[in-house]
């Protein structure tokens, strides 16, 4: 009497697997999918949109019967192109901000206001930036917040020497310690986790203190910010929620054939710890 009904297969393509955020955000597809029965195939394709797409086409072979797409590079023309006329439903994440569809997300605006008026509060007043080479959508309204939120109470712009630009990793943060030690500020926001940590390393081998010498302060709350030095001040996404929630929405289409655009969003705060300062 083994004859066991297998569970659906659902499809979930990240940008980068190696970040914990995508770790903790696929803990919370799977908690939602396994209770539905439904088992996800996880892909990671690092903004590569051929692979993207070779990825996309091996799940349709696999007959998946839904998709969470948390990938930047992938438009809805890509998606209608390559899954469409399959007829297969799919949540798009945070990323995607302009494109149409049903999808989770944050305000990212909100929280770059949040990071502005806590280094604000605590004194610091020439602030800088570290953000991607090549942000996507939701990293741009993150810093725009931010940004506007220094100008409007520091009545001063952050100009472009204080943002710098790198790679969205952890190596992209650690190499551009020495461009954020020029910009000669008291306080950086970084924005993610990874590249905050990384930052964190090249300023500690430079002989940098912190917060004593720079307060450095990232986004996203990934579990690694408890166990880094110092530990790491943060605006929190409720990353296993986001993945949870995804999936929940996904397979309430999958299972009532609703293809209504819906947008659920979902909370952000500040997580206070020491990696920030009074300016001094
Ligand atoms: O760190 C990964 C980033 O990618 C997060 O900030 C999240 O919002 C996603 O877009």
């Amino acid at each position: 009497n083994l004859i066991l009904k297998s569970a659906k297969t659902i499809g979930v393509l990240v940008p980068n697997i190696a970040n914990p955020f995508f770790g903790t955000f696929i803990e919370g597809v799977q908690s939602v999918a396994r209770e539905a029965d439904f088992i996800p195939l996880v892909f990671s394709a690092n903004k590569n949109l051929k692979l993207e797409k070779y990825y996309l086409s091996q799940m349709i072979e696999r007959s998946i019967s839904g998709l969470v797409i948390a990938s930047a590079t992938m438009t809805t023309e890509t998606i209608k192109e390559v899954i469409s006329f399959n007829d297969i439903p799919y949540i798009l994440f945070d990323q995607n901000h302009t494109q149409d569809g049903a999808r989770v997300q944050t305000s990212d605006y909100l929280g770059g206001q949040i990071a502005a008026n806590y280094l604000l509060k605590l004194g610091h007043r020439h602030i800088a930036v570290l953000t991607s080479n090549n942000p996507t959508e939701n990293l741009n309204h993150r810093m725009s917040g931010f940004k506007k939120v220094v100008e409007e109470n520091n009545l001063t712009v952050i100009d472009s020497q204080d943002v710098v630009r790198a790679p969205l990793t952890k190596a992209g943060g650690y190499e551009a310690a020495d461009k954020v030690l020029a910009t000669g500020a008291s306080a950086v926001f970084a924005a993610n986790d990874e590249m905050a940590i990384g930052l964190l390393r090249g300023l500690h081998e430079r002989g940098v203190k912190i917060p004593e010498d720079i307060s450095v302060m990232g986004y996203d709350n990934i579990y690694w910010d408890d166990y880094v030095y110092p530990r790491l001040t943060t605006v929190q996404q409720p990353i296993f929620d986001l993945g949870a929630g995804a999936t929940k929405m996904l397979i309430e289409r999958i299972n009532h054939n609703s293809y209504e655009a819906r947008v659920q969003s979902f909370p952000v705060k500040l997580i206070e710890r020491d990696s920030t300062g009074p300016y001094r």
